[in-house]
């Protein structure tokens, strides 16, 4: 199968063409498309079936799965996809007064080990409105002013599920899930082992604060690199259609749901997080490059 590449956004983004997801993948196609992942950072493959060990055969290929710390949203057929749904007649309806993930986050940096790649597939969108933004962390990174990234070098910072200012668009926890995510810590900036490439490492939803910092200088450094971050230069806009694939480096990107569409417009998504196994990460891809998209992997 000869796979097709194109790319998106200004700076990260790839639409991967010309993949059957119905029929197994040989390992070569699948090194290529995570490559593309690991070089573009969000990665799309369209017309993939509406089937959920289709899709989560796809996750595994990448991995070891992370469940969601939300258990009430499990798929009832695997536990490996979270739904995230505004529809009541998915029975998995939200009743957040926002929509879901309707804010700046990375996944499951709450937790100790959160994934290394995120999917989100499309099963039911509003025909306008309910995009999903990515924004470049390595891309952001690479242009802070070197006074910034020196002053962020070896700097961490706490997470935790809620972050600081709980948003009316986050399911409450209960106290058993809450005792079983405790605040962690982990570096402002992390380095993704394939590429060698830099990433901030921090996020509007849930990051509290930098350890070591006042709350107001912690606060402000925060806010600093939030707004380079978001500059629309380091920004894609996903418009989605029924039945795509999504999936991202979720080491070097945030992203956010854009709460834009009616309240009658059902907005349906399937969700899966996996951490690499150790194997994987060793070194970067040897067919980094075989996809046709030549894009510095860290610059914006
Ligand atoms: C999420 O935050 O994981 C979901 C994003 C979306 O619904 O677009």
């Amino acid at each position: 199968m000869t796979i097709s590449m194109t790319p998106l956004g200004e700076s990260f983004g790839v639409e991967i063409g010309n993949v059957d997801l119905g029929t197994p993948l040989d390992e070569a196609t699948f090194s290529e498309i995570r490559s593309a992942l690991i070089e573009n950072r969000v990665a799309v493959i369209s017309e993939a079936p509406a089937d959920v060990k289709i899709l989560v055969d796809f996750g595994r290929r990448f991995g070891t799965f992370r469940p969601h710390i939300l258990s009430q949203y499990h798929h009832p057929e695997a536990n490996e996809i979270a739904v995230i749904s505004n529809d009541p007649e998915s029975g998995f309806g939200r009743t957040t007064r926002r929509p879901a993930g309707s804010f700046w986050h990375a996944d499951l940096t709450y937790e100790e080990k959160p994934c290394d790649v995120s999917f989100l597939y499309s099963v039911r969108v509003p025909e306008e409105g309910g995009d999903t933004r990515f924004a470049d962390m390595a891309g952001a990174y690479e242009a802070l002013p070197a006074a910034l990234k020196d002053r962020i070098e070896g700097l961490t910072a706490v997470h935790r599920y809620g972050g600081r200012n709980p948003d009316d668009s986050i399911v409450k926890l209960s106290d058993e899930q809450r005792a079983a995510y405790p605040e962690v810590e982990h570096p402002v900036v992390k380095t993704i082992p394939e590429t060698g490439c830099r990433s901030l490492y921090v996020n509007p939803g849930w990051t509290v604060r930098i350890v070591g910092c006042s709350e107001t200088e912690s606060d402000g450094l925060l806010e600093e690199l939030y707004a380079h971050a978001l500059r629309p230069r380091f920004q894609y806009r996903h418009k989605w259609r029924d039945c795509q694939i999504v999936f991202f480096d979720n080491r070097s990107t945030m992203h956010s749901a854009t709460p834009d569409y009616p309240a009658d417009a059902k907005r349906t998504l399937y969700r899966m997080f996996v951490a690499f196994d150790d194997a994987a990460r060793v070194g970067r891809p040897a067919d980094a490059r075989a996809a046709n998209v030549s894009r510095s992997p860290c610059r914006p």
